[in-house]
């Protein structure tokens, strides 16, 4: 079985989440989706979470692309997972190009796909503070 994996935040989830995940599962059988907790969108990435962990990872372990939800916890983890849960593929938006090409080391390939153009959460967020 060909494991997949990919991380994000997923706030306020949207049409470019699902099409991730979409293409995301046809890279393989099984998909494992890490979401960032409230307290490292926090404290790392300088994010508030407009939709708290526990409501996130519900929606996204819904979706019928997705097999698996884990936590997001740390930058560094993502070595760990691909070892732990016998990832063949990483994938990830090409906002990120470049930049996991390291997890290569610890043999899975690395695919960044094309974003959806023209939404983003934090444009949902301007949108919504504008409206009330
Ligand atoms: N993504 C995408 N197309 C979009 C928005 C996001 O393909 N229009 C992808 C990202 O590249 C990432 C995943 O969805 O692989 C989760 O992204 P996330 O950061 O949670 O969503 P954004 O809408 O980009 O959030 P923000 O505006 O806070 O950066």
């Amino acid at each position: 079985m060909k494991k997949v994996i990919t991380y994000g935040t997923f706030d306020l989830f949207h049409i470019g989440h699902l099409e991730i995940l979409r293409r995301a599962k046809e890279l393989g059988d099984y998909l494992v989706v890490a979401i960032s907790t409230d307290e490292f969108n926090k404290i790392e990435k300088d994010k508030v979470c407009t939709i708290p962990y526990s409501n996130r990872a519900a929606i996204v372990a819904a979706i019928k692309y997705v097999d698996e939800v884990i936590p997001e916890e740390g930058w560094d983890q993502k070595k760990t997972d691909i070892v732990d849960h016998s990832i063949d593929v990483f994938v990830i938006g090409d906002d990120w190009e470049g930049k996991f090409d390291f997890l290569k080391e610890v043999g899975s390939s690395v695919v960044y796909l094309p974003r959806t153009p023209e939404v983003s959460s934090t444009k949902l967020k301007k949108l919504i503070s504008k409206e009330y």
